[in-house]
């Protein structure tokens, strides 16, 4: 898989991607993220990609030539799945959607800007909306990280264990349930004994009911 993130803050990237799980999954080549400062599509002599909105309205808006050039140069190399732009009034990031894209090959991420970018490119470029939650991020370049981590984690190979992205909260519409190491007896606060009785079956018997009883009780929603 391929992620190619424009962004006109790329420091804002630079560390939530390199570590960890995303580090690691781009050295195995995994995945292959690029992250391209819109600047340098810029034709303006002084790297200018935003300008006063018509209407009067406060705050900048991200012009159509930088991003337009920017989108071309990329899809001029490959095909792209997606366009997706990051955005607080796009659909809600969920499991479901990191699971889809994961199966994906390329994508690219246009990170929103502060005021938003000029409508016409989410009229004619972009693909698809998305945003990570009812809440207003200063860019799209958070955002941006936070989608990346979701889609690569699931990436084949890059867990570990594959077994613990399958099992991760909402994977099935269900809370995960809780986890201990040792030692059993932390200042007396004990480990549920099920869990260290070895007995496989009732193990997993306890912890399907455990992902139930805490999915109704703290994510009624999702059921
Ligand atoms: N940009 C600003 N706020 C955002 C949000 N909640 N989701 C995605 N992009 C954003």
């Amino acid at each position: 898989m391929r992620i190619d993130i424009i962004t006109v803050l790329p420091e804002i990237l630079e560390s939530p991607l390199n570590y960890s799980i995303l580090k690691r999954a781009q050295e195995n080549g995994l995945v292959n993220i690029h992250v391209h400062n819109l600047r340098d599509y810029s034709l303006d002599k002084h790297h200018r990609v935003d300008d006063y909105p018509f209407g009067g309205q406060a705050g900048m808006v991200l012009q159509c030539e930088p991003v337009d050039r920017a989108i071309a140069f990329l899809k001029s190399q490959r095909t792209y799945d997606e366009v997706i732009y990051t955005s607080p009034d796009g659909e809600t990031l969920n499991q479901k959607i990191a699971n889809q894209l994961s199966l994906l090959q390329n994508l690219i991420i246009l990170c929103g800007h502060y005021k938003g970018i000029d409508y016409r490119i989410r009229e004619h470029l972009i693909t698809r909306e998305l945003s990570i939650g009812d809440y207003v991020l200063t860019g799209g370049e958070l955002a941006a990280a936070v989608l990346s981590d979701a889609i690569v984690r699931l990436i084949p190979g890059a867990i570990g264990d594959e077994q613990s992205a399958l099992s991760d909260s909402f994977q099935d519409n269900l809370l995960a349930p809780p986890v201990y190491t040792r030692p059993s007896d932390y200042k007396g606060w004990q480990v549920p004994e099920v869990l260290l009785s070895g007995h496989e079956a009732k193990i997993r018997e306890w912890e399907l009911q455990q992902s139930i009883e805490r999915t109704q009780r703290l994510r009624p929603d999702l059921g």
